[in-house]
């Protein structure tokens, strides 16, 4: 296994000491998650007693691949912990997600969760957010006028495209990716965003966030 994978793997297992019998999680996407969820199945068969709501097809189809029982929101409305990876977090715990472009369910899922923990490897500790191209959820109608809108905010969007092909959300949506010299004022630029017609939603999570797990090769720290 390659160093950066191992790094998620360590503390997706840590994470994993966080969930206790009789919890309702929510589960986050992306590939430090699927070491999550592989750790998670785990225990499940050694006994824990938990339900999931999965941020994602791709979460979902782990779940069944480990034995994760899942629910869904018809059921229950107040999740115990959601866990989730990131793609970049600022020292005000302010993140970037959805480089795997499941930031909408994620959001809604970690915003329903008592606490939210976000486990990541070290690379994605960063000073300033923006580095990482913000991804920006927007409905297919009128995109071209959508993403004009994000581009005056002072980016450069660019519609997501995966092998040759428009990607498209598990919400039937795009994504733009958009490139921000350096993101100051995470709080501000989310509530701009937010306020354009045609934006479904964005990656930034401010204010969500409970603990971060950051796996080093030494050893798993913890901000909060
Ligand atoms: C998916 C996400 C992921 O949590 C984020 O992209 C980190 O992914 P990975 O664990 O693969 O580095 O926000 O929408």
């Amino acid at each position: 296994m390659r160093k950066a994978e191992q790094l998620k793997q360590i503390v997706a297992k840590e994470a994993v000491n966080y969930v206790k019998d009789g919890m309702k999680l929510g589960l986050g996407s992306g590939s430090t998650m699927y070491f999550f969820m592989k750790e998670l199945g785990e225990r499940v068969n050694n006994g824990l007693k938990i339900v999931g709501i999965p941020t994602s097809n791709k979460t979902a189809e782990w779940a069944r691949d480990f034995h994760v029982p899942l629910t869904d929101f018809s059921k229950t409305q107040e999740l115990d912990l959601a866990i989730d990876g990131a793609d970049e977090v600022d020292p005000n715990l302010q993140l970037i997600k959805g480089g795997g472009g499941a930031l909408l369910r994620e959001k809604v899922v970690a915003a329903s969760a008592k606490e939210f923990l976000v486990i990541v490897d070290e690379s994605k500790i960063v000073e300033h957010l923006g580095k990482f191209p913000l991804p920006v959820e927007i409905v297919p109608f009128g995109w071209e006028v959508t993403a004009n809108k994000i581009a005056a905010l002072g980016c450069e969007p660019e519609r997501r495209i995966v092998n040759d092909n428009v990607y498209i959300t598990d919400n039937g949506n795009y994504i733009l990716d958009c490139k921000f010299d350096k993101i100051t004022e995470p709080e501000k630029l989310n509530n701009e965003l937010q306020s354009l017609v045609g934006v479904v939603d964005n990656g930034l999570f401010v204010n969500m966030t409970s603990k971060v797990l950051i796996s080093n090769p030494e050893q798993v720290k913890v901000m909060d």
